[in-house]
Parts: C-alpha cells; sequence; structure tokens
C-alpha cells in the first residue's frame, strides 16, 4: 500500500507537469482527485490494513493527496493567467476603425465613353455593337475602299488572315446595319479598335464611337446641329469649333471637326502645335456609293456619319498629355477620375 502511494504520487506528480490547458487539468482532478479517482480509492482500501498500519498509513495518504491538491491548484494557477495572456494579445481592439475595402472604380476611358454615349442617346440614337474581329468586306470594300486604295495605307491595318482582320475603325457597322435595317435610322456604334501604331498620341487598341443618321432630306446642316450640340455638352456652351474640309471614301463631303485648344484657349500653344485648334473627330455626308452597296437609293436618302476617338476625347478633357498613361493600370493615375 505504501508502494501504491509513492507511485501514484510521482504518477501524479509527473502528469501534472505535462498538463497544458483547463481541459485536461479537470480530466486530471476527476481521474486523481475526484470522489471515484486514484486517491478515494486508495482511502477506502485503509479500511483492510491492519490496526497497526492503519495510522501511519492514513497520515501518508493525507499528507501525499494534500500535496498533489497543492502542486494541482498551482498548475492550475498557471494555466489561467496564460490563458488571459494569449486571449489579451491575440484580442482585437474593439474600438478600432475597421479596415476600408478598396473601392473599384470605372476605367476613365469606359466613364467618357458612357458620358458621350449618353449625350447621343438624348438626341434619339440608339446604340449597337459589332465584331472587333471584321471582314475586309466591312472594314473596307462596303466603305468604298477597294483593294490597292490609298486610303488603306493610312489605317495601319492588323490582319489575321487575307479577308480577316482587326477593325481599323467602328464605320463597318454602318455598312452592318444599313444592310439589314431601313431608313430612318440613327445609331451610334462604340467599340474597340486596333491600329499597328504606338507613340505619345496612339496605342495600338483604342476606343472610338461611330455616329449615322439616314433619312429623307438630311443636310449638312443637320451634321453641323448635331456635333455642335455634342461638343457643347462635353466641353462647355462657349466653346469654338470648327468644320475643316477633308477626305474620307466612304463621305462626300467630308469634315474633320476642331474644337478652340482646351488647354491655351485658342491662343496657341505645345498641345495645339501653335494653331489654337484641335482635332476630336472625322465626319461627313454618307457617300452615294455605300448607299448603292446597301441597297438604299441614294436619290431618295441621305445621310451623315462621323466617327470620334475616345482616348482622344478623354485627353482633351483631363489634359493629359499621353495617351498610353490610359493603358499601363497605374492606380495613381486611373485613381484621379
Ligand atoms: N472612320 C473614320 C476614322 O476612323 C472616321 C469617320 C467616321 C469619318 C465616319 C467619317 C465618317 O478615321
Amino acid at each position: 500500500m505504501e508502494h501504491e502511494l509513492q507511485r501514484l504520487t510521482t504518477e501524479a506528480r509527473d502528469t501534472l507537469a505535462t498538463l497544458q490547458d483547463i481541459d485536461q487539468l479537470e480530466e486530471f482532478r476527476i481521474r486523481y482527485l475526484g470522489r471515484k479517482g486514484h486517491f478515494s480509492t486508495i482511502m477506502r482500501k485503509l479500511g483492510t490494513v491492519s490496526q497497526d498500519d492503519r495510522p501511519r498509513l492514513g497520515q501518508l495518504a493525507n499528507s501525499v493527496k494534500a500535496e498533489i491538491e497543492t502542486l494541482f491548484k498551482e498548475r492550475q494557477e498557471i494555466l489561467l493567467q496564460d490563458r488571459k495572456t494569449t486571449q489579451k494579445e491575440t484580442t482585437e481592439d474593439l474600438t478600432l476603425p475597421g479596415r476600408k475595402p478598396a473601392l473599384g472604380r470605372l476605367h476613365p476611358v469606359t466613364q467618357i465613353m458612357n458620358e458621350v454615349c449618353g449625350v447621343f442617346e438624348k438626341m434619339g440614337f440608339s446604340v449597337a455593337e459589332g465584331p472587333d474581329v471584321e471582314t475586309d468586306h466591312y472594314n473596307f470594300e462596303a466603305l468604298n475602299i477597294p483593294a490597292h486604295h490609298p486610303a488603306r495605307d493610312m489605317h495601319d491595318t492588323f490582319y489575321i488572315s487575307d479577308s480577316l482582320l482587326l477593325r481599323t475603325h467602328t464605320s463597318p457597322m454602318q455598312a452592318r446595319i444599313m444592310e439589314n435595317r431601313e431608313p430612318p435610322l440613327r445609331v451610334i456604334a462604340p467599340g474597340k479598335v486596333y491600329r499597328c501604331d504606338s507613340d505619345i498620341t496612339h496605342t495600338p487598341m483604342f476606343h472610338q464611337v461611330e455616329g449615322f443618321l439616314v433619312d429623307k432630306q438630311v443636310s449638312f446642316a443637320d451634321l453641323k446641329g448635331v456635333l455642335t450640340v455634342f461638343t457643347q455638352k462635353m466641353f462647355g456652351e462657349d466653346l469654338a469649333l470648327r468644320f475643316r474640309p477633308s477626305f474620307f471614301p466612304f463621305t462626300e463631303p467630308s469634315a474633320e471637326v476642331d474644337i478652340a485648344c482646351v488647354i491655351c484657349k485658342g491662343q496657341g500653344c505645345r498641345v495645339c502645335k501653335r494653331t489654337g485648334w484641335l482635332e476630336i473627330l472625322g465626319c461627313g455626308m454618307i457617300d452615294p456609293e455605300v448607299f448603292k452597296m446597301v441597297g438604299y437609293d441614294p436619290e431618295v436618302y441621305s445621310g451623315f456619319a462621323f466617327g470620334l476617338g475616345i482616348e482622344r476625347i478623354a485627353m482633351l478633357k483631363y489634359g493629359i498629355d499621353d495617351i498610353r498613361l490610359y493603358y499601363e493600370n497605374d492606380l495613381r493615375f486611373l485613381s484621379q477620375f
């Protein structure tokens, strides 16, 4: 019995030292110190030992039990203390304000695109979209630009095969839509276009919005009216603009529209190359040849078309002199808009 008491004491002492948390401690308490635990079992056995040994063994049993109880309390103290400090370390300060999630926003080009389309939609134009991968037919032939026409040189085309290419402008949408619908038509076609060109005012991909209107008795005055309203809505009411004669194979007569330089207000500066004017779009009366190819009678119908570059307008509006900034994905730049 004495032996058993000693063994039990050593075992309990060693076990106690290895306990890591309050749950393990509770298990220990039940196993050793509980009513059905090892020490109680031994105490009960005291009744069976001889009269002579009983007082000594009783005392011994009481003292080792007391010792284990003290060690148990000490261990309990340590573990409770540990729990408090680890809780303190991992617990967040609930009074700290939370971290705000970084909000995304629309790309400046998308913003201007939406603004431009919005202005034309209010004038009754509907929106249509077409493919970026276009056929030679729609990109050139249907727009009165046959093979070997010198105008093809201006386009710096990315060819995919002899008859497939990345569209160099949104004008193919004129032919695509007129083929399938009858006048009167008022349509804008926004989208990406591609040209093999790259410097501070050109990127290989950029955005255009094509617009056209076909009806009976449409005149150049209508074209001027619509584009004047558009530029005023985009750049302000008192902005000067001019229609400068130009050439496109699919419009006749053709013009380019310049606005008074937004940087120097027409005085002449580096951005407008001292002219005081900035070109923002190409336009003209739709060529009778284009009407014939889509099956419209040019004696009955007339119409105008225009094509404007979105990055160009965004650069002028925000005073940015390098177009490539739009596509470098630098958030310090993009988050300003
Ligand atoms: N497609 C021409 C370009 O990309 C612009 C344009 C469109 C000109 C419609 C006239 C009419 O340069």
